[in-house]
């Protein structure tokens, strides 16, 4: 009778964990996880960028101890980035927004643990805060296409 009382302790166990398991899949694919980018209702319409912040990209205080940056990250540039640095404040809580209007791209900030996906239709947000001045390297980490290689940018922190 001991036996037996141990198998249904066992027989509880292994179904704890099946039901857990099941749990965790439908938990992922009903999109209640973690995810990526974007689960937080930032999606936005790839093809109408101009109708959203990411209109004219780039950055501004959201507030007096709060910088918000947004980033569109496009074949084969990110704007700003690319062409002119991305420009950050020191010692500040900065929020990156960074979409495509393309297809995927990756958002690294070398050096950092800025590090995300880019994906069309989602808004990828990343909150930050830098303590010195620096410059740093931005360089797209998923291939996009004939000139992924060449797409890359500069971040640099001001004091
Ligand atoms: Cu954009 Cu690779």
């Amino acid at each position: 009778m001991e036996i037996h009382r141990l198998e249904k302790i066992w027989i509880a166990v292994s179904l704890v964990f099946i039901v857990g398991l099941v749990a965790s899949i439908v938990y992922g694919v009903a999109g209640m996880g973690v995810g990526t980018v974007g689960d937080t209702g930032q999606q936005l319409d790839p093809n109408a960028l101009e109708e959203t912040r990411f209109a004219d990209p780039g950055g501004h205080w959201a507030s007096d101890d709060h910088y918000v940056v947004t980033v569109v990250a496009r074949q084969f540039l990110f704007q700003p980035g690319s062409q002119e640095p991305v420009m950050v404040p020191a010692n500040t809580t900065v929020t990156l927004y960074v979409t495509s209007p393309d297809v995927v791209h990756g958002f690294d900030v070398v050096g950092t643990h800025l590090n995300a996906m880019v994906i069309p239709g989602q808004v990828t947000k990343l909150t930050t805060e830098f303590d010195e001045p620096k410059s740093y390297g931005i360089v797209c980490h998923e291939y996009c296409g004939a000139g992924h290689q060449s797409m890359a940018g500069q971040l640099v922190v001001v004091p």
